[in-house]
């Protein structure tokens, strides 16, 4: 029997997505949840779904699916999944380069801004001053990505090409020719000690929840060519400590920061976070998953699994990502 595809997408446009994988799988039945990730039909329309595409699914949603194979998150990131408790079935993520695109568009736009001080001259317009700060060149800035993957390693060619000094830091060793790379607990001092731009692309886990706390921000190079470090987190917010971040902000540890991601997600609308100058929030959408660029890559994957072919783009489960 042809298995079926349920995509519970809360908060999305589930029915674009649904539209996509049923012209990529034709004959195929492709199903939705509601915008709460809820399926209002009874379970015996769930009774052949080998396939869940996933953005924040809920427990009960899960629970209903008896025949599953396999579980696509419809994201790079897979802590909506690791939360809930899965069945014994594989978990493939987003890997493209529509998505990788977008994060490097974004991490260059942001790291730009504070280079080029990007909310000095937006408030000199509004005021019709015309003034000229000193503007260090790239070659002097130092920019630290936390969480050496997939995302960081395009952001960081993009980079290089302008002119950075780049670094990364990864749980396990990893060789780049032009990034000088640190790893593990033992790696991070250093890491951060010459860090001018410190840019999260770190998914969220138990061991990088709050890795991100007042310590880490005053390890940051406070010298540096930008005259005071700048925080950037494009990965996740429970990554960073906010409360700490807004006070390293306050305190000058930082002279600014560019958010897309947070703690509590809408971002409240009593946060001082939305008020401080030289602060970008932007809600999350550093790199957006794009049903058109994104959907061909889940149809290939279900027709090679049934071919017998592996999946590709896998996560592990006991690491979290
Ligand atoms: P990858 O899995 O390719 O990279 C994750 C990196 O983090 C790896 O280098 C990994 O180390 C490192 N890492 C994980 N745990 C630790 C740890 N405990 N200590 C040190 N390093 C660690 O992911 P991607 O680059 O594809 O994506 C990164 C994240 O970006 C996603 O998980 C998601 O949360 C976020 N994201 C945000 C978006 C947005 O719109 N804001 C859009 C897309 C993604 P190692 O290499 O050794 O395994
Ligand atoms: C992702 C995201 O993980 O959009 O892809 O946050």
């Amino acid at each position: 029997m042809t298995l079926a595809l349920l995509i519970a997408a809360t908060g999305w446009d589930a029915e674009s997505w649904a539209e996509r994988m049923r012209a990529h799988l034709p004959a195929r039945r492709v199903l939705c949840a509601d915008a709460n990730g809820r399926f209002e039909g009874p379970d015996g329309e769930l009774a052949n779904v080998g396939y869940l595409l996933a953005w924040k699914p809920i427990q009960e949603t899960i629970d209903r699916l008896a025949s599953l194979r396999a579980i696509f998150s419809l994201g790079a990131g897979v802590d909506h999944l690791m939360s809930l408790q899965l069945p014994d079935v594989p978990v493939a993520r987003i890997v493209d380069p529509d998505l990788i695109g977008r994060m490097s568009e974004y991490v260059t736009w942001q790291v730009l801004h504070h280079l080029r001080h990007g909310a000095f001259y937006a408030k000199r317009q509004r005021d019709h001053a015309w003034r000229e700060p000193y503007q260090p060149a790239a070659h002097g800035v130092s920019v630290g990505i936390m969480g050496f993957g997939t995302m960081a390693a395009d952001a960081a060619d993009v980079l290089l090409k302008l002119g950075f000094r780049l670094r990364g830091w990864s749980r396990t060793a990893k060789h780049h020719p032009d990034v000088e790379l640190f790893h593990g607990r033992e790696g991070l001092g250093p890491f951060l000690q010459g860090t001018d731009i410190l840019v999260s692309l770190l998914p969220l886990t138990p061991q990088t929840k709050g890795i991100i706390d007042g310590k880490v921000l005053r390890s940051l190079r406070p010298n540096g060519a930008l005259g005071g470090p700048v925080f950037i987190n494009a990965g996740r917010g429970s990554v960073h400590v906010e409360a700490d971040v807004i006070e390293a902000l306050h305190d000058g540890t930082l002279q600014g920061a560019s958010l897309d991601v947070f703690e509590r997600e809408p971002l409240p609308t009593d946060s001082p976070l939305w008020d401080m100058e030289n602060v970008v929030i932007t809600p999350h959408v550093a790199a957006e998953s794009n049903a058109a660029a994104l959907s061909l890559q889940i149809a290939d994957q279900i027709k090679g699994l049934e071919r017998g072919e592996p999946l590709r783009n896998l996560i592990d489960p006991q690491r979290g990502y």
